[in-house]
């Protein structure tokens, strides 16, 4: 009993995974979100405002998407940073911890400032953080989950104590404003969110397990192909200045995109659920990635939720891409919708193709 008691001590004064007699003793922390933050630039676009640059009406964009209005930047003001760094703030705040407890930042985005460096180490100047570690997430609408998930695998190796997740878009300067860009320039919108995930030692709660995936070969199916260096080299677009050439643009195959949405948002819902033997009906609140609403509605009907098991704020943002779900988040929470012990699930697909999902119990 001693020994084992003083291997119980060691393993969680190294965090170690060790084997002692034959047995493999696997001793793991568990991550919980302590604190959520959000921003939103001041900007509001509403559905009758995008009338104006194109062809296109309110009852069209609320029947197919739900949205009835999003936010843009301001040049000059708003960066995917500091918007980010906002909600960033809120998210320490809110945690209760001091900034210098955190120790590593992932950002996620696909809208970064700059080509390079990525707005990980952007954030880490504006917050003023330690020389802690930056890492930068592209992987578009499931960005966020992609980056909770690698945030959790540090903390529960006990690597890390407080990270600092961020998503943030900037997504209107790169919009097609016109009748010929219309499918996509009314979806999308800009914001931030943030999560301060901590180290727990209480294994009932907190993140029970993350899913990711990716199908490579839709890549082009939803995507912004210039500049990059397999279309055209940036001289050669510099050097056409083109304004037929769409490959500036995001394009986005809205019908193929959607049909693949709803079956890969029930596939790892129920990954997730299963791999925790739980099923919908444990469900306290969905948290889809606001694509659309009508996506988000197909969910709620295939696994049978009520409106309140579900969180949608599409109608006032738009998708914002990676940062939606922590916007999401951060309203629930501030809007009571999160009780202590709830089972809440994120879930997100998009372009890449990438999904995936994370079961938290609250
Ligand atoms: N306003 C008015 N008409 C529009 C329009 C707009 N903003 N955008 C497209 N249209 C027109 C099309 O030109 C087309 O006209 P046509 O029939 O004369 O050719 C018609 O509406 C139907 O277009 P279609 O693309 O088939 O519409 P849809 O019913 O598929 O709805 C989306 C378009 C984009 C709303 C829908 O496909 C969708 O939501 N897809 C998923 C998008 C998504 O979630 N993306 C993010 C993933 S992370």
């Amino acid at each position: 009993m001693k020994i084992y008691k003083e291997i119980v001590f060691l393993l969680q004064k190294n965090n170690y995974i060790c084997t002692y007699q034959n047995i493999k003793i696997n001793f793991m922390y568990t991550s919980k979100i302590k604190g959520t933050g959000y921003y939103v630039p001041e900007n509001i676009i509403t559905n009758e405002d995008l009338t104006k640059l194109m062809d296109t009406t309110d009852e069209w964009i609320k029947e197919r998407t739900g949205i009835e209005q999003r936010r843009h930047a301001t040049k000059g003001k708003d960066t995917t940073t500091n918007m980010g760094v906002r909600a960033a703030q809120m998210a320490i705040e809110n945690a209760k911890i001091d900034k210098s407890e955190i120790d590593f930042l992932i950002f996620a985005t696909l809208s970064p400032d700059y080509y390079f460096p990525g707005c990980g180490v952007l954030a880490q100047k504006e917050l003023n953080l330690n020389t802690i570690g930056a890492l930068d997430i592209r992987n578009q609408c499931s960005g966020f989950v992609y980056a909770l998930s690698v945030a959790d695998q540090f903390i529960k190796t006990g690597m890390y104590k407080n990270i600092l997740v961020i998503g943030a878009e900037i997504q209107s300067p790169a919009l097609d404003m016109t009748t010929r860009g219309r499918n996509v320039s009314v979806i999308f919108g800009d914001g931030a969110g943030a999560v301060v995930l901590s180290r727990s030692d209480n294994n009932k709660q907190g993140i029970l397990s993350s899913h990711l995936h990716s199908e490579g070969v839709h890549a082009e199916e939803l995507a912004m192909i210039s500049p990059g260096v397999t279309n055209k080299w940036v001289p050669e677009l510099i050097k056409e200045n083109n304004p037929d050439d769409t490959s500036y643009y995001p394009y986005m195959n809205g019908q193929f995109v959607f049909k693949n949405a709803v079956v890969r948002f029930s596939e790892v819902i129920m990954e997730g659920l299963k791999t925790n033997n739980l099923t919908k009906e444990d469900i306290n609140l969905l948290i889809p990635h606001q694509a659309n609403l009508r996506i988000s509605q197909f969910i709620q009907q295939k696994f049978q939720l009520t409106d309140s098991q579900v969180f949608n704020n599409i109608q006032k943002y738009g998708n914002t891409t990676a940062a939606s779900i922590p916007i999401a988040l951060a309203e629930a929470v501030e809007q009571g919708r999160i009780k202590e012990n709830d089972l809440v699930v994120l879930a997100a697909f998009g372009s890449g193709f990438t999904w995936g999902s994370v079961i938290i119990r609250w």
